[in-house]
């Protein structure tokens, strides 16, 4: 059965490849390789034995997409990755973001009904519910208004989405992921951030090995137990592992309704100390640290509610945040190597 995976070279969806291919899916992944490079799938091939199937372009490009529709018309479902994610980019560039994300989803809508591709899995996030104003987030938590034009794109291809299938035959599944981090436990393959990073995991592990000087803990004075914020981090191998489930679901028939949300997270809140504390602990390494002020647009606490996502997918996230600090440790030493 053969699926696609717009923006498979990345940093998700590499890793959600590799869970497909175990689970006996054909993959042909389509990237423009905006963010992310060639090699990623020799090093998935070298996890899986396969190389998947690649056509390289861009997706807001609607000729290409439908040519690519066309010429592969054996593709039984989609899961779209595929879009541009730095929050504070998206804030200077804001067209960039709306152009890229929204109009490479319209031309996937788009191909699906002109050719009868019928069950698709969207990457949403946890951006959507903005801060909670109760917690752990449930899927019915309220939406709020996004805070960032990058924010904005996943709330609305959400609802894009959930008003193209109303007279249409497609189906899909909307993941909200809370935060990822973490790689393969072979080193193969990871995240791959382009200039200083903006997220937590990254910037520790560069720290640890030396291109950074030291972390920046944006806030202590947050209401939270040790002052710092807190997420719910979640190890990308188990987010890769939610995909081919909510796949298997949609072409055994099992799924409910046309459109399903899911919180993809672990349920755990952890800190920023507490995540340092982990480095600290998985790694043998003591990080370099000092605490500054709040980061502007940060909210202070959010972690999932993922019952739902446990009892409906027979899904649950399994490993723990040492395991996700010391496998994305494992990749930042992988990375120095190949350098
Ligand atoms: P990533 O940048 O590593 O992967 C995205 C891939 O899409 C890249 O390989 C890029 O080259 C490709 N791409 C982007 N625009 C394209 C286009 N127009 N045509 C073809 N290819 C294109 O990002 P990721 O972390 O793997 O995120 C995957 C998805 O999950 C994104 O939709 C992102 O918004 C969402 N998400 C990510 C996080 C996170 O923290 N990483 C959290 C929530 C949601
Ligand atoms: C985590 C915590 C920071 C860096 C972002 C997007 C969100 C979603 C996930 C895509 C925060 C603190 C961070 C640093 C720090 N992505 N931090 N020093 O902000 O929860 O969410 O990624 O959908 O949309 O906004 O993730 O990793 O940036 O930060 O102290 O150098 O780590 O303040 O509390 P965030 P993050």
């Amino acid at each position: 059965m053969k699926i696609l995976v717009t923006g498979g070279t990345g940093y998700i969806g590499s890793h959600t490849v590799v869970e497909l291919q175990a689970k006996g899916f054909e993959v042909i992944i389509v990237d423009n390789l905006s963010n992310s490079s060639i090699e990623v799938l020799d090093n998935i091939a070298k996890i899986t034995g396969k190389k998947p199937l690649f056509e390289k372009f861009d997706l807001t490009d609607s000729e290409k997409t439908e040519d690519f529709f066309k010429l592969h018309n054996d593709i039984k479902a989609i899961i779209h990755f595929a879009a541009f994610k730095a929050v504070g980019e998206s804030v200077q560039l804001p067209l960039m973001y709306y152009r890229n994300n929204l109009v490479s989803l319209i031309n996937i809508l788009q191909g699906m009904i002109n050719n009868g591709i019928r069950d698709i899995v969207f990457s949403s996030s946890c951006t959507v519910y903005g801060q909670p104003e109760r917690l752990p987030a449930r899927e019915d938590t309220p939406i709020q208004k996004a805070n960032s034009p990058y924010g904005n794109t996943k709330q609305i291809a959400e609802e894009m989405i959930t008003e193209t299938i109303v007279n249409e035959n497609i189906r899909a599944i909307l993941l909200r992921y809370f935060n990822p981090i973490g790689a393969h436990h072979s080193a193969f393959i990871g995240e791959l951030p382009l200039g200083i990073p903006n997220n937590l995991m990254p910037y520790i592990t560069q720290t640890a090995i030396g291109k950074r000087d030291f972390l920046r803990v944006w806030g202590d004075d947050y209401q939270t137990p040790d002052g710092t914020a807190i997420r719910d981090y979640i190890h990308v191998v188990d987010l890769a592992r939610a995909h081919v489930i909510a796949v298997e679901r949609m072409v055994a028939e099992k799924g409910k309704n046309d459109v399903e949300v899911f919180n993809l997270g672990t349920g755990n809140g952890f800190s920023v100390m507490e995540v340092i504390r982990s480095f600290e602990r998985s790694t043998g390494i003591k990080l370099n640290f000092k605490i500054l002020g709040r980061r502007p647009g940060d909210i202070e606490q959010v972690w999932a509610d993922t019952r739902f996502a446990n009892s409906e997918l027979g899904w649950k996230a399994e490993k723990t945040l040492d395991e996700m600090t010391a496998s994305a440790w494992k990749w930042e030493k992988a990375l120095a190597v190949k350098k």
